[in-house]
């Protein structure tokens, strides 16, 4: 089977990436579904959309503030460093992640869009002007804003729209490759889940690489089920063979 996407792989002029929580699953980072998910302890709309921000930014900032204490001593693994080495190896690449961690940036990765954005960077409420804050912890709960009023994770929560210029990017990529591998999502939030269909719809190529089977099991023409760390690793090696 590894052997039949290596030879794929070897063939193939345009790779796109596309990435989710399981990728940073080995560098410690919990993920948000299954059972040890952030979701089984925590209710996804008291914590993640605006209305939950609105009524109570105080707790929703604890949340992230502990996320980002986690993330803060974590780095990225083989599969993140694999995928630098994708972007490397092939002319044409582009990968997308749904992760707010900023692993993939600290590989070095440059073509690339964070479609969910980014737990590191913050974003006025009333401004909506956005900046890098690193500290951790906080200072301040709610963090604030030179201007006085509440910064917010410039991150894309249930409810909100990705922004235009993300999901221009992931088209563009999605319409130009002809091969996908995608690593580490259980492939049921939108618009990301809708992404491999596309690929497949335009002639595309899919692999997907999990611990289990998703949804994107019946549409990928090649499933490899592992850790991500193990498997993006060996199809690199693959290539270079
Ligand atoms: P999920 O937590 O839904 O799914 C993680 C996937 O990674 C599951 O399918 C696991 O089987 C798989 N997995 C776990 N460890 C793995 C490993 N070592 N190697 C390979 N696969 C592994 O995370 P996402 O699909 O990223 O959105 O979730 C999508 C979005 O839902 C997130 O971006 C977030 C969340 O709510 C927002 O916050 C808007």
């Amino acid at each position: 089977m590894i052997e039949k996407v290596i030879e794929r792989l070897k063939n193939t002029k345009s790779l796109l990436v596309i990435t989710g929580a399981g990728i940073s699953a080995e560098s410690g980072i919990p993920t948000f579904r299954g059972a040890d998910g952030l979701w089984q302890n925590y209710r996804a709309e008291e914590l993640a959309t605006p209305w939950a921000f609105e009524r109570d930014p105080v707790t929703v900032w604890k949340w992230y503030d502990w996320r980002r204490g986690i993330i803060s001593k974590a780095e990225p693994n083989k599969g993140h460093i694999a995928i630098k080495g994708f972007e490397e190896r092939f002319e044409n690449f582009f990968l997308i992640t749904q992760n707010v961690d900023g692993l993939h940036a600290r590989t070095g990765i440059k073509n690339m869009v964070e479609i969910h954005g980014n737990l590191w960077r913050v974003r006025c409420s009333k401004e909506n002007k956005t900046f890098m804050l690193l500290d951790h912890p906080l200072r301040e709960i709610p963090p604030l804003c030179d201007c006085g009023n509440i910064l917010r994770p410039d991150v894309v929560w249930f409810g909100e729209s990705i922004p235009y210029e993300y999901l221009e990017k992931a088209y563009s990529a999605i319409n130009s490759c002809d091969t996908l591998i995608v690593a580490g999502t259980s492939g049921v939030v939108y618009p990301v889940a809708s992404f491999p269909q596309m690929v497949k719809d335009n002639g595309g190529f899919v692999i997907e690489v999990n611990i289990e089977a998703t949804p994107i099991s019946q549409i990928a023409d090649i499933s490899l089920f592992g850790a991500s760390g193990d498997i993006l690793p060996s199809l690199l090696k693959g290539l270079a063979g």
